[in-house]
């Protein structure tokens, strides 16, 4: 086997990004260098906490785990507890964690794991708002030359906004840091509600992860249980979509999805729009292609490999 993809995940978690962080810690093709928190569906005090839960729930408490930005660069923070929950891993009752939290800033290990590693060798995945990624880039503009690629959940243009009419949330809380990391040259995956909203559980695929009989099984049971009240009784689905754990799928199947190579540009002036992901879907601006976009996903293969690895742990 070749050697393990070295990645560091960059996290609000949020029911779905633990169900990201347990597939990559399930998954042997992956080496997690590192957890970096930041603010989002709560705030940073909450997800450095939950991520750590997380880490312990998949018997990895030797994780490095960083607490990064507190909220968004340039406006105030919005939270998401009416999906998430007041703790942000609501459903399942859970023990705070043991494991200590790292002591520097999650934006300084960034800086210095990507300047430590040979170039090229080191992918980043933020399932969150991009404001711990756009301040590293900006605060050392010569990693952007040095990180193999970004794997991001973000985004929507078909799907509309989740937050806003036209908005999805990891976007709209901080589109300054969205426009900074799109905008790095820095090769990009995008994970937008286009495809996350095709991830949907059903019955069936949450009982498969009860029936597993292990302590991660019924948590993410549990939390699915509670996250797919919101898009069940919003869009009248059948079940809730596993948006975050759609990024570390891709590094383990990219056979999965389907996209396109085009230009995103995000909204950052209007009101109206902000965090709006300008898509040229249709090829119909010179706008350079910038992100891999994608739009399908094969629902049924991407649960099969989630509950196969989940069983894992
Ligand atoms: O819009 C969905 C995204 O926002 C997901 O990453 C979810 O965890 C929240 O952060
Ligand atoms: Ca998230």
């Amino acid at each position: 086997m070749t050697r393990p993809r070295k990645i560091i995940i960059d996290t609000d978690p949020g029911q779905d990004d633990a169900v990201a962080i347990l597939l990559a810690l399930a998954s042997p093709e992956l080496e997690v260098l590192g957890i970096t928190a930041v603010a989002g569906n709560v705030p940073l005090t909450l997800t450095q906490k939950n991520a750590r839960i997380v880490c312990e729930l998949a018997g990895r408490p030797d994780l490095r785990v960083f607490a990064g930005c507190d909220r968004p660069i340039a406006r105030p923070l919005v939270t998401a507890e009416h999906v998430h929950g007041k703790t942000g891993l609501d459903g399942p009752v859970m023990a705070d964690p043991v494991m200590p939290l790292q002591p520097g800033h999650a934006v300084d290990f960034l800086i210095e794991t990507l300047r430590a590693e040979a170039a090229h060798t080191v992918t980043l995945c933020p399932l969150g708002p991009l404001t711990n990624i756009a301040t590293a880039l900006t605060r050392a503009p010569d990693i952007a030359g040095r990180i193999q690629q970004i794997v991001l959940m973000g985004g929507a243009y078909f799907e509309v906004g989740n937050i806003t009419p036209a908005a999805e949330f990891n976007i709209y809380v901080d589109p300054e840091a969205a426009a900074t990391v799109f905008g790095a040259g820095v090769p990009l995956v995008v994970m937008p509600l286009d495809v996350t909203h095709k991830a949907l559980t059903n019955r069936a695929r949450v009982e498969a992860f009860r029936a597993l009989g292990t302590e991660p099984g019924r948590m993410v049971a549990e939390w699915t249980d509670f996250f797919e009240r919101f898009d069940m009784a919003k869009y009248g689905s059948e079940g809730a979509p596993l948006h975050d754990p759609c990024v570390i799928a891709y590094l383990l199947r990219p056979d999965l999805f389907r996209g396109r190579h085009i230009n995103v540009e995000i909204e950052t002036q209007s009101d109206l729009t902000r965090g709006m992901t300008v898509a040229d879907w249709w090829g119909v601006t010179t706008r350079p292609a910038n992100a891999l976009f994608m739009g399908d996903i094969e629902a049924g293969g991407f649960f099969d490999l989630l509950t196969e690895r989940i069983a894992r742990l």
